[in-house]
C-alpha cells in the first residue's frame, strides 16, 4: 500500500464544541498519523481561496460565513492510503448518511456544518496540503 499524505480541517462546529481531542484521538486510532497540525482563524480570502472550486455552488456563501466564524484546526494526516482511509474514518459529507462510527456520525450537525472536512483525492491533497503547509508534500 502506499504512503499517502491528506488534508484535514476540524471546522469551526467541532471546535466551538471541544470536540478537537476526540476527533484526533478517532484519527490517531485508525493509524494515521499526524505529521502537521495548526489552529488558525481563517480569513475570509483563506477560505474563498480553499473553497474556490465550489465558487459557482448556492451553499458557497453560507461555507465561507461558517468557516471564517471562529478557529479552526489544519492538520496533515499520514499513512497507507491516507485519503481514502480518512474519509472513511470521516464518513458521509452529509451526517445524515454517515455509518456508525464515523466523525460525522458522532459529532456533525448537517450538511453545512459537518464537523471535518478531508482531501477528495491525491491530487487535492497536494494541493491542499500546499496551502496551509507549503513544502509539506511526501517526498
Ligand atoms: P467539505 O468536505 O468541507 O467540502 C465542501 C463543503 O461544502 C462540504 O464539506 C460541506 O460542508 C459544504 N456543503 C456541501 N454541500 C452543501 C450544501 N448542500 N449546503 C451547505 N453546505 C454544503
Amino acid at each position: 500500500m502506499a504512503t499517502e499524505r491528506t488534508l484535514s480541517i476540524i471546522k469551526p462546529d467541532a471546535v466551538e464544541a471541544n470536540n478537537v481531542g476526540a476527533i484526533l484521538a478517532m484519527i490517531e486510532k485508525a493509524g494515521l498519523k499526524i505529521v502537521a497540525m495548526r489552529m488558525l482563524h481563517l480569513s475570509r480570502a483563506q477560505a474563498e481561496g480553499f473553497y474556490a472550486v465550489h465558487k459557482e455552488r448556492p451553499f458557497f456563501g453560507e461555507l465561507c460565513d461558517f468557516m471564517t466564524r471562529s478557529p479552526v484546526v489544519v492538520s496533515v494526516l499520514e499513512g497507507d492510503n491516507a485519503v481514502a482511509k480518512y474519509r472513511e474514518v470521516m464518513g458521509a459529507t452529509n451526517p445524515a448518511e454517515a455509518a456508525e462510527g464515523t466523525i460525522r456520525k458522532a459529532f456533525a450537525k448537517d450538511i453545512g456544518e459537518n464537523s471535518v472536512h478531508g482531501s477528495d483525492s491525491l491530487e487535492n491533497a497536494g494541493i491542499e496540503t500546499n496551502y496551509f503547509f507549503p513544502g509539506c508534500l511526501l517526498l
